[in-house]
């Protein structure tokens, strides 16, 4: 089977083509980073209409690139949400127009499902159950997966995002947008442990995540002293992601000796820092568990994932239906 993946739920527009969920044909990204690095942010209505202007050269690209046409497409998937709606709604009108016009059966996926299922991109594939920490621009999650379509929330977080969290404190310590890589580069030249940082652990047994007041505890850290030399900077970044990823890699640990299984994986933009792909892995190799986690260009936004989740999602529930609607947040996320 031939699915063509379409992704336009927030600032990247994206195309992949796969034959099942094996295979990548090609994989193309336009991202809108540049456009709203200026506003220290997305500013929504510029990313739709940059996703306006880039859908059809991105999908046309990709398919180049696969060197084959909608004539040999069997299958087009597309995020339904959660994400921006007028973002989301480009990606999946657009594929709609196709679907009815060659009359290809379409699926709209839940992104989060996408980054969760990234990791099958990898070398290194993970045997279901697993356990699955998924952190990025909106989103840190703890999955309990069962298989490539069922998904059982054991915990998210309550304020900001991991990656959101990373973006703010770029913003405080005057870091370009988006601060996740700003922060890991930063950081490589830091001292993990020469501020202590606070890490929100929440009540005993949650897996629900935190991190509002750790940006909070860094912005007056910062405000407190002039200083802004290289060294310093350098420091806050290291301390304020240790902070982070200390908490990210013990919940997802103790998240599967509490399921008792032994697989965990690492997805979503967040997944692409380092110092957690080290952290965690080590904390998974001690604990005796298995890690695998996505290639790094496949833990931000992309098309493939969108192919792989489509795929399962089509052989579980058939395709969907033309008045199906785009959503703002996850279904996943709001379970439990
Ligand atoms: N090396 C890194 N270290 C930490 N964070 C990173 C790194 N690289 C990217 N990020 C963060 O990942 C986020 C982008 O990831 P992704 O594209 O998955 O998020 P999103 O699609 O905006 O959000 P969501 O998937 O929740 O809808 C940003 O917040 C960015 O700062
Ligand atoms: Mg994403």
């Amino acid at each position: 089977m031939i699915i063509l993946g379409i992704e336009s739920s927030c600032d990247e527009t994206a195309c992949a083509v796969m034959q099942d969920d094996t295979t990548l044909l090609s994989h193309v990204v336009d991202s809108q980073i540049t456009i709203h690095r200026q506003y220290g942010g997305v500013v929504p209505e510029i990313a739709s209409r940059r996703h306006i202007e880039s859908i059809y050269p991105v999908v046309d690209a990709a398919l180049k690139e696969s060197s084959l046409s909608l004539a040999d497409v069997d299958l087009l998937a597309v995020t339904a949400g959660p994400g921006l709606i007028g973002a989301l709604l480009i990606g999946l009108n657009f594929t709609k127009a196709i679907s009815l016009v060659k009359d290809i059966p379409f699926v709209g996926v839940d992104h989060m499902a996408g980054h969760l299922l990234s990791v099958f991109l990898g070398e290194n594939k993970p045997e279901f159950p697993f356990v699955a920490i998924v952190a990025s621009g909106g989103h840190s999650s703890l999955f309990y997966a069962k298989s490539y379509t069922e998904f059982e929330l054991l915990g998210r977080t309550r304020d900001d995002a991991a990656g959101e969290a990373f973006d703010k404190v770029a913003k405080i310590l005057g870091l370009p947008y988006p601060g996740g890589p700003e922060i890991s580069l930063q950081a490589q030249n830091g001292d993990r442990d020469k501020i202590k940082f606070p890490r929100s652990w929440l009540e005993k047994g949650s897996f629900d995540f935190s991190f509002s007041g750790l940006k909070t505890s860094v912005a007056n850290y910062v405000h407190k002293t002039e200083e802004r030399t290289p060294e310093f900077l350098a420091d806050v970044c290291a301390s304020f992601q240790e902070a982070v990823v200390d908490v990210l890699s013990a919940k997802a640990v103790q998240a599967a000796q509490f399921k008792k299984c032994q697989q965990v994986v690492l997805a979503g933009g967040v997944a692409a820092n380092p110092r957690l792909r080290d952290l965690l892995g080590k904390r998974c190799r001690s604990a005796g568990l298995n890690i695998a986690m996505p290639p790094l260009d496949y833990c931000t936004d992309n098309g493939a994932m969108i192919c792989i989740a489509g795929y399962h999602q089509y052989r579980q529930n058939g395709p969907s239906s033309l008045d199906l609607d785009v959503y703002s947040r996850s279904p996943l996320i709001m379970q439990g």
